[in-house]
This record gives C-alpha cells, structure tokens and sequence, in this order.
C-alpha cells in the first residue's frame, strides 16, 4: 500500500453499502463488446427510447429564453403547479402545489425524505426483494433497514399484515413500491389505506415510491396520495416521462414536513436542475403523452412476448408483472446460483441480465432480474440465445 492509501480513511459506514450488481454486470458486458460481440442488454433499469420530441424542444427553447439560475430549492412554481394539475386530472386527488417538492430524480426524493424522518438507530420497513439503493440510502443515514422477506403469497409487496407483523419500537417508516422494482407488481387502493392507517397507528408514516407509475398495463396504480396528506409520495420523469439522464423526480409530502424537506434541499442540492425543470413542462402536454401512450403499448407487448417465452425455457414467473418493465423469474430449475448463472449468459451467450443478489438476501441465488428494454425483435434473439445456453448439454 502507497503512503497515500495507507492515509486515506474511509467512513465506517461505507463497509455497509454494497455495489450495484447491474453496474458490473454492465461494465462485464462492454469487455464483451469490445471483444467483438453483440450483447443484448436486457440489465438496464431503463427504457430503451429517447426523450419524447416535445420534452427536448421545451429544453431547446429553454435555453434561448430563459435564465438558466438556481430554482427555488422546492421547484419552479410552474412546473409544482402543472405536477398539482396531474394529480388532479389523473388520480382525481387533490394535491396542491404546496405540497410538491421538486427533486434531483426520484434518488434525491428519496435522500430528502429519509433524512427528514430518520434518526441513528431508526428502522424502516421494505419489501425484499426490492430497490436496492433503497436500504443503502437508509444506512447512510445510520438508521437500520429492516428487510421483510415477500413471495408470491404476497405479489411480493410489504401487505398491511406483514408491516404489523414487522413494526418494532423502532420503526419510523414503511416504504412500499408500486409498481415494484425488480417484480412489477403493485400494492392495492385498500392495502396502501390500511398501511396508512397502521403508519398513523404507530405514529410513524408511509413512503409510497411509484416512479413507475403510468407504466401499468391493464390495471390502473391508485396513488398514496388518495390515501390522505400524512402518505409521502415519490415520484419521477425517469421512467414513465422517460427522461431519465435529466435527473428530475418530485416528492408529495405532508404539509408540516415541507419547511424541513425545503431547508434540507437547500443545504444538500441548491435547487434541481434548471434547464431539466424547463423541459419537464412540456411532459404533460397531450402530444407528449399521446408519444408516452404508444410507448407504453409497446413495452405491453414486450411484456406478452417475455413471459411466456421465459416460462417455455424453465424459468418461473409465479406472479405476473402488471407494470414496469422487469420480470422477475425463478430460475432455480436452470441453476442453483443465478449469479454465476447471470455472468455465464453474458459471456457465453451474450445476453445480459441481473442476477437477484441486487435485490436483497431473500433467495437471491434463484432469481434473476430481466428487463424488456429492448424490442421484441431483440426478445427473440435473446431466447433464443439463452434457450441455446440453457440446453446445450
Ligand atoms: C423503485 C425505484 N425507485 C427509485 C429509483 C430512482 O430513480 P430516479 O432517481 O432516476 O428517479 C429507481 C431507479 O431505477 C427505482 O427502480
């Protein structure tokens, strides 16, 4: 070790927070291209399409016409105004601007939030599998995520029974995603009231994450706002608006937290970025949603391609997604451990995908994470290849 390592310290809590599983098995998957081959990327956690038209021409007129400063650190008024008026127009929930945190990306909301909640020592109650970054941002804060291990029994949500079963001392909060990151599954219009009500019970509270939200096919996600103003509500133009290198999300919060979230902002981010705010606005204009429309259309039939393809190859899908664009598949038919499982696809037949040690410790080494990012055309190619892989002797 150089001098310089050997004084270079490094923050204790560090040794709780693990890489990103999908981060490496991306930078394995650019070894392969370079070596010459076609790896289809099914790992990423994010469309395959570009910003809608519309959005980046808002960016373009942004730029010649507006001062690109510093926002107010909870958002331009406009764009906490129009955020209102989706509320209202697709929910038919009232949420007044007032209430609405504009933040850098669904990441920063959900910094904002636990670090106004949480002390050292606080627990949090999440559903595993889940959003990995989720658990580590609860552990930097020195507070304790507390990991409930879901199945199929319960579409692999945080249920109402579970968070009682669950809720200690020490918890602060329960946080749900809907619809789930890896299993895309969602959490019901009662079951996100009777989780209020536990929350409000125990005098902690609710975090509902539907940064997938308008990603839903069939069903329409109730919204954790319906569910009275103490719910915490995160959301984002990542997935759904499909903006997701824009950085922007938001945050629906209970008055009295709004002044804590504010100064917390302030001193943390200065404001979200400018430029992104600007073009945000034009996301819920009709042209853009009739854009958004088609492309969820799309990933629908992705969707009713992949799982029975899947299904045909061995893997198990025991609860069909209803929204994002992941499936989570059972693969301990194929393999006993589906990390070494994800890399020898890879490298072998040149599909990439996410084993399910990102998720969490609940049975990690027979899930793996797939996501319908790419066209069916594409979907095709990789079962083929996988079926290749998974059936050659
Ligand atoms: C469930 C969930 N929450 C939050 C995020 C963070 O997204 P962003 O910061 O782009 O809004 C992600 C990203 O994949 C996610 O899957």
């Amino acid at each position: 070790m150089d001098d310089v390592a050997a004084r270079m310290h490094l923050a204790a809590r560090m040794a709780h927070i693990e890489p990103f599983e999908v981060m490496e098995i991306q930078t394995l998957a650019r070894e392969v291209e370079a070596g010459g081959h076609d790896v289809i990327h099914l790992e990423i956690g994010e469309p395959d399409f570009r910003t809608p038209a519309p959005v980046v021409e808002a960016a373009k007129r942004a730029l010649d016409t507006q001062p690109m400063f510093y926002t107010s650190a909870l958002g331009l008024g406009r764009l906490r105004e129009a955020i209102s008026r989706f509320y209202a127009q697709r929910y038919g929930v009232e949420v007044p601007a007032a209430r609405i945190a504009v933040t850098a990306g669904s990441s920063a909301a959900l910094l904002l939030a636990f670090g106004v909640l949480l002390d050292e020592g606080d627990e949090v109650l999440l559903a595993d599998p889940g959003y990995p970054c989720n658990r580590h941002f609860v552990r930097a804060l020195g507070a304790v995520p507390r990991a409930v291990a879901v199945g199929p029994a319960s579409r692999y949500q945080l249920t109402p029974d579970l968070a009682r079963r669950h809720w200690s001392a020490r918890t602060r909060l329960a946080m749900v995603a809907t619809p789930a990151n890896p299993t895309g599954t969602m959490v019901t219009r009662e079951e996100i009231a009777q989780l209020a009500a536990i929350a409000h019970e125990k005098r902690g509270h609710l975090l509902v994450d539907e940064i997938y939200h308008g990603l839903t096919y069939g069903l329409e996600a109730p919204t954790g706002a319906a569910a009275g103003e103490d719910v915490l509500v995160v959301n984002s133009f990542s997935k759904y608006f499909q903006m997701t290198g824009w950085r922007l999300g938001w945050l629906v919060l209970p008055p009295r937290l709004v002044r804590p979230v504010e100064t917390l902002a302030q001193n943390l981010f200065i404001s979200p970025s400018t430029l992104a705010q600007h073009a945000a606005l034009a996301c819920f204009e009709p042209e853009t949603v009739a854009i958004l429309e088609e492309r969820r259309a799309e990933l629908d039939a992705r969707r009713r391609f992949l799982v029975p393809a899947l299904q045909s190859l061995g893997f198990s899908v025991p609860v069909v997604p209803e929204g994002a664009f992941y499936i989570y598949a059972d693969v301990s038919r194929v393999t006993d451990d589906s990390f070494a499982f994800a890399r020898r696809i890879l490298t072998d037949a040149h599909v990439a995908i996410t084993p399910g040690k990102d998720f969490g410790s609940n049975e990690p080494e027979r899930h793996v994470r797939i996501a319908y990012t790419q066209p069916v055309q594409r979907l095709e190619e990789a079962v083929d290849r996988i079926a290749r892989f998974v059936r050659a002797p």
